[in-house]
């Protein structure tokens, strides 16, 4: 009898019953049985090698997430942590999913052309899904650094450059992640990153430093990690930049004073990968002890990778360099994310059952962002889409067939066998009303070798139009991957001017993940469409596109340079003393050398002037707009609870039904802080019919107009102000208002 009960005492002592949910007291309870060693075994996360030592580790409880990850092996090393472990706290499984699973939907920065928060909500759906199917609970998602700088490789993992846009779409992509409950067998935990200011490398060169005064930094590049601290995210990821000489892996008053005091965040903060250890390279720390304890003190409960925390934090905690407090803060944040995500009642995930991977309700949606996420940028003569009379046409250059190009950046789980290309939808779904007459010409967006050109301009010659797919390979984009020339590569220019010669109808497509220069091409082509790159349906997006079954919506989440040059280059920039007026005289204005004040001494290049060659939020469609009947409800907000409605009428002048997305500017003409000269405040997609009217209205209220003072102070400062509506953020109707 006696050896019996011992046994059972063993069964209860290896499976401690954590019971259904959490509440704060089982993270106490728990809490207090953990030694310091397996409080920081916690802290740690492992790169993932699915080998003995890592076994061995989970075994004494010096894990307490996985990075990267091999479904078939999950259950396994989970089974250790849950049944081997003394306390059998369960492993976290993360993923980066970033834009789709299996099924791909177009880079980030494609899907934010879309400028539709349910659509962004549906798609990381359909991603959690998949990624849970396959045990995956924590995805490293989304990528909330506002990008101002192509050249930067990330901006494609990113919205955008405007704060408002990457705020409701980063919103929206965690109520998809995670779901309105988080512990649901479809849901994972979701991660805003990388806190912050990341997007602000200097010279767009990746991992670089960063200069961001705390103004700018709550602006601009705070508000969408705000936005997502005050709607749930799970998690945090602190980033690999220093930021005026403080790293953001150890950056006590941006992870603390702000994250944890300010917004009151209980989630995880997980450094990116290594950081921890990179704070040595960045001659903040001495050695890793340091580095452990400048990033534990600093407010970085998990430290991806790099191990320093599981190798010095007993110690310090022991010399006092530590305080216990920081350390169970961190394991409180991190066991609080194991229990709502359901891992205490449910850690394993079933690996025999079906993969919903490409179902056709994910396909369908991926096909939906995809035609959500092109950009038409010019449609001479209304060219698009293609009528009857279209009877032949020239597919030529290399991104017409390029699977893995069309998957884009971080796609890694992605398989570019199902990737559905433009060659191959258009011959499906319209080879029956169009011959297709297909030349690659150039191996690859960098091959430079123009012996083929000639098959092209054949094909042209035999072709009623020419579809011309240009671009930048995948991997020119995503991490470390940034680019001092940002201008199309190889002899793809070139093409372009060879077929411009064969007299035929030029429609340019171009996938890539960043914003192009392309003030040439654009001048070359007929129409000009921006595809990004598309995901695992792009094909079949364009293709209904092309040929008018679906209508393109898109618009710009990015400027679009005239030359790399102008970088950085964006819309909601500062107006100086000397702001350059419409039409600045260039170089091109002018023949010989001209007096020195000619040119007139303001804000713009001599060579370039100062406009882009598409501004944020441009994109045309299959119809026309009109906006009309501008109206305010009032021209005078007088106290913090009014609210203003700017009203006015968009019609539909065309002839096809189609989706407008109407945006709403502001501008603080006068500020105790020098103001933007544009700010995007609300944005809706409206769908009109051809001749329809629809009447718009958007509502502001003082919050709206709250920027961060002189004496970084919050609120909105009594003035006048200047509101738009309109299609983009250089046109539409302008009213003005005061705030008393
Ligand atoms: C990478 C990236 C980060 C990613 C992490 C894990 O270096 O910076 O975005 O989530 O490591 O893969």
């Amino acid at each position: 009898m006696k050896k019996m009960v011992f046994f059972l005492a063993m069964v209860v002592m290896v499976l401690p019953f954590y019971g259904q949910g959490m509440d704060e007291g089982k993270i106490e309870e728990l809490l207090s049985r953990m030694t310091r060693r397996e409080k920081i075994g916690q802290m740690s996360q492992l790169d993932g090698r699915y080998d003995e030592v890592t076994r061995e580790k989970v075994r004494k409880g010096e894990a307490g997430s996985f990075l990267s990850f091999d479904p078939a092996r999950m259950n396994e090393f989970q089974r250790i942590a849950v049944e081997e472990s003394r306390l059998g706290i369960p492993l976290i499984f993360a993923r980066d999913v970033i834009h789709g699973y299996k099924t791909v939907f177009p880079i980030p920065l494609g899907m934010a052309s879309s400028f539709d928060p349910s659509l962004v909500e549906r798609c990381s759906r359909v991603a959690a899904k998949e990624a849970r199917a396959d045990g995956i609970r924590w995805t490293f998602a989304p990528m909330v650094d506002i990008a101002r700088d192509p050249r930067w490789g990330r901006i494609a993992e990113g919205f955008g450059e405007d704060p408002e846009l990457v705020s409701q779409l980063g919103a929206a992509a965690v109520r998809g992640f995670q779901g309105p409950d988080l512990s649901a067998p479809e849901s994972v935990a979701a991660c805003a990153k990388h806190y912050a200011g990341y997007g602000g490398a200097e010279g767009g060169r990746d991992y670089n430093s960063t200069y961001i005064p705390e103004r700018l930094m709550r602006e601009v590049y705070l508000r969408p990690f705000e936005m997502l601290a005050a709607n749930g995210v799970s998690s945090f990821m602190s980033a690999f930049n220093d930021n005026d000489g403080i790293p953001m892996s150890a950056n006590r008053f941006y992870l603390r004073h702000v994250l944890r005091e300010e917004w009151m965040y209980d989630g995880v903060v997980v450094s990116d990968w290594n950081a921890v250890d990179e704070l040595i390279n960045h001659g903040y720390a001495v050695d890793g002890k340091d580095a452990a304890r400048k990033a534990i003190d600093g407010g970085v409960d998990m430290e991806m990778v790099s191990s320093h925390y599981i190798r010095y934090a007993e110690s310090l905690l022991e010399e006092g360099k530590i305080a216990e407090k920081e350390v169970d803060d961190a394991v409180r944040n991190i066991l609080r994310l194991k229990w709502k995500t359901g891992l205490f009642d449910r850690p394993y995930y079933d690996d025999k059952a079906e993969r919903p991977f490409y179902c056709p309700e994910h396909l369908a949606c991926a096909r939906e962002a995809a035609e959500k996420s092109v950009v038409l940028l010019k449609n001479d003569n209304q060219l698009l889409p293609f009528t009857n009379s279209v009877k032949t046409v020239a597919i030529i250059g290399p991104f017409a067939d390029s699977q893995v190009d069309q998957m884009g950046t971080w796609a890694m789980d992605g398989e570019k066998e199902f990737i559905r290309t433009p060659l191959k939808a258009l011959e499906e779904l319209y080879g029956k009303q169009v011959r297709f007459i297909y030349e690659p010409v150039l191996r690859s967006g960098r091959d430079t070798d123009t012996k083929n050109f000639s098959r092209a301009l054949v094909a042209a010659g035999k072709s009623d139009v020419v579809l011309l797919f240009l671009g930048e390979e995948s991997f020119l984009s995503g991490e470390a991957h940034s680019l001092a020339d940002i201008s199309l590569r190889g002899a793809q220019s070139g093409l372009l001017e060879a077929l411009s010669q064969a007299g035929r109808p030029i429609v340019t497509v171009i996938m890539a993940g960043r914003p192009v220069p392309l003030e040439r091409e654009a001048a070359l082509s007929d129409a000009l469409l921006y595809a990004w790159h598309p995901g695992t349906m792009g094909g079949d997006a364009l293709a209904d596109i092309l040929f008018g079954k679906a209508v393109p919506s898109g618009k710009l989440p990015v400027t679009l340079p005239c030359h790399g040059g102008q970088i950085p280059v964006y819309y909601n920039h500062k107006n100086t003393g000397r702001p350059a007026p419409e039409g600045v005289p260039t170089l091109r204005d002018i023949d010989e050398a001209p007096r020195q004040t000619t040119m007139g001494n303001t804000s713009a290049y001599l060579d370039y002037g100062k406009d882009p060659l598409f501004v944020f939020g441009y994109g045309l469609s299959y119809t026309t707009f009109s906006y009309s009947d501008m109206q305010l409800s009032n021209r005078r907000l007088l106290s913090v609870s009014d609210s203003l409605e700017v009203k006015c009428v968009l019609t539909n002048t065309g002839r096809r039904e189609a989706t407008e997305i109407v945006q709403l500017y502001i501008r603080d003409c006068e500020g105790s802080v020098t103001r933007p000269v544009k700010e995007l405040k609300k944005f809706m997609r409206v769908t009109v019919k051809p001749g329809e009217q629809k009447r718009i209205c958007f509502v502001l209220t003082p919050r709206d107009l709250m920027y961060w003072d002189a004496d970084m102070k919050r609120r909105a400062e009594p003035g006048r102000f200047f509101v738009w509506i309109g299609g983009n953020s250089k046109e539409g109707l302008k009213e003005e208002f005061r705030l008393e």
